[in-house]
């Protein structure tokens, strides 16, 4: 299977930000990464449904939302309807982790599970096999451009191990910090998906940078 690169608008331009997804639209990216957060969550507020409808109106790529709040259980069907294909939760928001994973699917999206750095990998045996995406986070979850967590990628290999050894469909995407300088190694260590928010929108040409994380993989 090749390996995608789903970049985050949460760096992108938001006073041009119909000019930002039509860019998206026509590049090389696989799917589009949409940062919510709460400011309970996690300590920042970034921005809610209108702008997930209004991003699903101008692209058909999928939409990979990833929910950095609390109670997202109260959120699924809204997101679901506002146009997300790939619905994350935190693996640290949710006390009945397998019953949201199972509303995200009976909803018709695919379901994702996100880990903080301290989260272990092993959380989330009881559960690989019923979830579409694995979701390591490699910076504390918050704010874009922060440096990578050097460990994510032991976390990557880790989870990866867990995917062969449970016969899982699961893939594994990574967050936070990526750039064509760490694109390949993660790649190799198993990632499928990598996020990209500050890389991607501080380039000269944020097209021709997703083309190149692509190469990498
Ligand atoms: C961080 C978000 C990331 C962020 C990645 O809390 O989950 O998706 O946008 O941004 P960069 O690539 O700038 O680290
Ligand atoms: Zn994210």
């Amino acid at each position: 299977m090749s390996k995608l690169v789903s970049p985050s608008i949460l760096s992108a331009d938001f006073a041009s930000l119909g000019r930002e997804i039509n860019m998206l639209d026509r590049s090389v990216a696989d799917w589009i990464h949409l940062d919510i957060m709460d400011g309970v969550f996690v300590p920042n507020i970034s921005f809610g449904l209108p702008v997930v409808r209004a991003v699903s109106k101008l692209t058909l790529k999928p939409l990979d939302v990833h929910l950095m709040i609390v109670n997202p259980e109260k959120y699924l069907g809204k997101f679901c309807s506002a146009g997300a294909s790939i619905l994350t939760v935190q693996y640290e928001a949710c006390v009945h982790l397998h019953g949201i994973v199972q509303q995200i699917r009976s909803l018709g999206m695919k379901a994702g599970v996100a880990l903080n750095p301290h989260t272990p990998v092993s959380s989330v045996e009881n559960i690989i096999g019923d979830i579409d995406l694995l979701l390591i986070m490699s910076v504390n979850p918050g704010f874009g451009g922060q440096r990578f967590i050097p460990k994510s990628l032991d976390k990557v290999r880790q989870a990866k191990e867990l995917i062969m050894r449970t016969d899982s469909s699961a893939l594994i995407e990574v967050d936070g910090g990526i750039s064509i300088e760490n694109a390949e190694e993660l790649y190799s260590a198993g990632a499928d998906v990598l996020v990209a928010g500050n890389a991607v929108f501080s380039a000269e040409s944020p097209a021709d940078y997703i083309k190149e994380l692509k190469v990498k993989s």
